[in-house]
Order: C-alpha cells, then structure tokens, then sequence
C-alpha cells in the first residue's frame, strides 16, 4: 500500500545511524517522508514524484573507492536538495567543489555562526548550537553555490545554490543537540519545498480508509487480533473501511499474562461487535507443548498450532480473499544501514509461519509506513482505549518463552501471578510508560531461602524491563532501588514457589530483551 501524500519529501540514505532520525523529525513537522536506499534508479525517483530530496549522512568519504554515489541527474531535476554530512559531500563533489579529511575531526557540539539570512535560517538567531560528526571537511565551495554559515572548524558549514534549491550542511539538523534543527528542517520543507503540513492522523486515517475500501471490493477479509497495538489499530482502519466485511479472530492460546485474555476479549468485542471472535485454544497448546523445552521448538509448535486454530476459523467464512497483518515501517524500510544489521533477525520472529502463502491470501498492510508511535496516534484518533494503546510490546509465544523450562499450567500461572505484581508496581510508581518492555521470567533453578524458620528450596524469578526505541537495541532500566525493594517484597510474600528475585541488569545487544 503506497499512498503517498502530494507533498511528501524522499529521503536517500547513504548509511547514516541518523537516517530514521530525519523521516521521524519530518513527519513530525506534518510532513509525509519516506526512506529509500541511495541508488534507486532515476526512473523510481521522478515516478515518487517527490517534494524535496535529502540525502542523508554516511560513514563513507565520496572518495573511498566503493563510496555509495547517487546518479548526478538527481541535483539536476529542478526538485529542491537538502544535502547533511555526507549529503554535502556529494552536492559538493557534483559541482567542482574540494573536500580533504580534515585534520580536526568534528565531533560533538559546535557553535553556527550565520553569515547569510536566508530561507533555510529564518527564525533563527546568528548562532546556533549544533551537532557535527566528521572527518572530512570542505576546502572549496562547489562552483556557483555561496556560504550561509560557518563554525570554528567549518568554514563551509552550509552553503546553497539559491537559483536552482540545492541546500547543504555540514551538520546534523536531525539531532535534538542542534537545537534549531527543526526550525531549519521546518524551513526546508515549507519555504523551499513548499510543502503543506498536512500529513496528521486524521488525513492517514481518511487517505487509508478510502484506499482499502477501493481495494478490497466487496470480499471479505479475515485478521488475528493478539491483543498488542499493531494488529488492533491495523484491524481498526480495516474496518472504518469495509465494516462487517472484516471478521477479526482473537485466539486464546494460554500463554498470555494475568485476566489478559478475558481482558482483551472484552474490549475487542466492545469495539469490533459482531465481527470479533474469541476462540479458547487453551487445552489444545498446552498439550502440544508438554514436555518441550527448546525455544525454538516452543516458537515453531506455537505457530502451526495457531495457524491450524486460524485456518479453522476462516474456513467459516465466506469468500475471505484478505489477511489484515499489523506491519510496520522499520521492518519493512531498504535502507542501507538496515541491511544485514539487527532488523533482519526481529523480522523472523515477527512473522507467524507464513499465514498467507498457506491460506492463499492477499496481504493488507495499512501500517507499512508508520513507525510504533505513529501508530499508537492514529489508535488515538480511531477511539482505541489508551490501555490498549500504550501496552508494552508483548511476544507471539507469549509466557512460553519466558518459562525457561518446558510450559506447565503451574508455572504459568505462578509466572503471571509474579509479572502481574512487576507491572501493577510499576504502573502505581509511574513507572510503565517510562519502560519499552517488562517482564517476569521464571528460572529453571530452585535456591535456598529461609522464611519464618523454615527452610525453603524454591524457585527463582528474573525481573527484566528495559528502555528502547524499536526493540533493535535496548538498556536495562535505571527502576529505583525503593520500587525494586517493594516489588521483589510483594513477590516473595504473595507467590508461593518463590524465594528470590532478581533483575537483569544487560544490554542489548550483546543480550537479547527475552531470555529465549
Ligand atoms: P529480542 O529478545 O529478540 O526481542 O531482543 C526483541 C523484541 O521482539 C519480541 N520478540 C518476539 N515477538 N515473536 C514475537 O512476536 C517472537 O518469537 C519474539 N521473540 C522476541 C520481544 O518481546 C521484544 O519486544
């Protein structure tokens, strides 16, 4: 699905860590951006059809021998350019100008000092703080562009060719350290691009509704409903569009955390009516998960049984010719940086064993361009329930991947009385929307404890919660010692089986968020 707003600005990255950064500032500003990777062919780019092009940053030099270079053809489309880092680099290289590695590298916080008034500065004061990171540095300016601003160690640090709207600079709009850098990228995109600020929640969800509408006809459409944020909000715009045409099957497979099923069973049906369906599943994974251990195995079982659950259910339906599926944008962007990193590996997990290849569905994807916090904007703007919208991302094998021993009623249920108590503390302490994940996990050792005289022998529980922005990489969370103190008090009196708790205190990498 590729709707993109009139005015919509591309980004071509060329492997900066900041590249999302700059779609995510954009679309702030209410303006639609997109990523693609820096050697698109010219043909896709003119079809794109884009406001305004900025090439992003890079660890490269445009002189080292497999520097990424674009087609030259692109500053010549009479389309505005914003060149950041490397971007200036390549504008320069383009137009006859000199870059050398510098013999001062600039890294961190440098003060701008603006020399020229022009489109991209207005509102902003003669000097600015911003944040530099290069080697390379500019010795000439590029033939027939002039300078707008210098720092200490830059005297190019922005420059443009005015008459043909190729802007450059040498540092980093993007970060929150360059604390004009919204006012310039604003700037960029009105008084340049001329771009309209209209890309907010309400015209996604208008522009999306009346895409799926066209597309679906009057077939029907089937969508798994796990209770987290993606597959909610995307089953919600689905059916803005298409009403009773979309039927939305919640299966309950045992594995979730404390009254969550029921919970989510009750809201859902509350919103989605007669197009919801609650399927008890319980009896049936439990059984084919005894007695296994890996987690692998675990993942693989819990996905053909939920694809068999699924099947069923559909076969009830008539003429189903779509799968709604709560994708997002950072499993799905080319980029350059992407490729091969850490992004790859969460994909896999993310995919429920290939539900449309089997069934011969057609794919709706209406979340393909959003990242997680837009998503949970349009949810607002849909009516969801905040609690459902500001819910911790939760794993498809659910609790089984958090027992780190074959899956007995037993333990899932100690385990959600122990991670029912972590988050309610949590909640109560402020913490929860502080925190991108938290969980229980339940060790397979027992240790030695002594409650009142006795003796005790019982099990251990990790606590883990960590801050992240995508789940690609994550801290611990810094919880105060106090709120640690009461949780691990309220666990060890209130669950019986528990006699010590501990907090994991890794990062990812090199560790993974779960702990299989
Ligand atoms: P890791 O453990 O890989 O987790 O650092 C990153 C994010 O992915 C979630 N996760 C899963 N989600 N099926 C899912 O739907 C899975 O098998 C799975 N394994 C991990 C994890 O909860 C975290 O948000």
């Amino acid at each position: 699905m590729s709707n993109h707003p009139k005015d919509f600005i591309l980004i071509l990255d060329f492997g900066s860590q900041f590249t999302q950064l700059i779609t995510r500032k954009i679309r702030e500003l209410n303006v639609f951006s997109e990523i693609k990777p820096f050697n698109i062919s010219m043909e896709e780019i003119k079809s794109l059809k884009p406001s305004g092009i900025i090439l992003s940053g890079g660890p490269e030099s445009v002189y080292d021998e497999n520097a990424p270079l674009p087609d030259p053809a692109i500053l010549e489309l009479g389309i505005p350019v914003l060149g950041i880092c490397y971007g200036l680099q390549i504008v320069t290289h383009f137009h006859g100008g000199g870059i050398a590695s510098s013999g001062k590298r600039e890294y961190g916080l440098a003060e701008l000092n603006i020399q020229n008034n022009d489109l991209l500065f207005e509102n902003v004061g003669e000097k600015s703080q911003v944040w530099m990171s290069h080697g390379d540095a500019l010795t000439k300016l590029p033939d027939g562009f002039e300078i707008l601003a210098h720092t200490n160690n830059s005297p190019y640090a922005a420059f443009a060719d005015k008459s043909k709207n190729i802007y450059a600079v040498q540092f980093h709009p993007e970060v929150s350290h360059s604390v004009d850098g919204k006012t310039i990228l604003g700037n960029f995109l009105s008084k340049i691009c001329k771009c309209k600020p209209d890309w907010t929640p309400g015209s996604f969800v208008k522009n999306t509704v009346a895409e799926i509408r066209k597309r679906v006809g009057d077939s029907n459409v089937i969508c798994g409903l796990s209770g987290g944020v993606d597959s909610v909000v995307a089953a919600a715009l689905v059916q803005q569009a298409i009403g009773d045409q979309l039927t939305c099957v919640f299966v309950d497979n045992g594995l979730m955390r404390k009254n969550e099923a029921t919970e989510v069973a009750t809201t859902f049906k509350a919103y989605f009516e007669s197009n919801f369906i609650s399927v008890d599943a319980v009896e049936l994974f439990l059984q084919k998960l005894s007695n296994v251990s890996n987690p692998e195995e675990k993942r693989k079982i819990i996905g053909n049984t939920f694809i068999k659950v699924f099947e069923k259910e559909a076969d009830k339906i008539r003429d189903v010719k779509y799968l709604v599926q709560g994708t997002l944008y950072p499993d799905v962007i080319e980029s350059v940086s992407a490729k091969g990193g850490p992004s790859v590996t969460i994909k896999t997990h993310h995919n429920v064993g290939g539900l449309p290849d089997i069934m011969n569905l057609k794919l709706i994807e209406p979340l393909r361009e959003l990242f997680k916090d837009e998503v949970r904007r349009v949810g607002k703007e849909l009516g969801l329930p905040a609690e459902v919208l500001n819910r911790h991302p939760f794993p498809g094998p659910g609790l089984a991947v958090r027992i780190m021993s074959d899956i007995t009623k037993a333990r899932l249920d100690l385990l959600r009385e122990v991670d029912s108590i972590f988050i309610e503390e949590l909640k109560n302490n402020n913490q929860y929307d502080l925190i991108w994940q938290a969980f229980a996990v339940l060790l397979p050792v027992k240790s030695v404890g002594v409650m009142g005289d006795r003796r005790t022998y019982e099990s251990v529980v990790g606590l883990r919660a960590v801050t992240s922005t995508d789940g690609m990489t994550a801290d611990w969370a810094r919880i105060p010692y106090d709120i640690l103190a009461l949780i691990s008090n309220r666990i060890i009196n209130e669950v019986h089986g528990v006699n010590r708790v501990v907090y994991d205190v890794s990062t990812k990498p090199p560790s993974t968020i779960e702990w299989e």
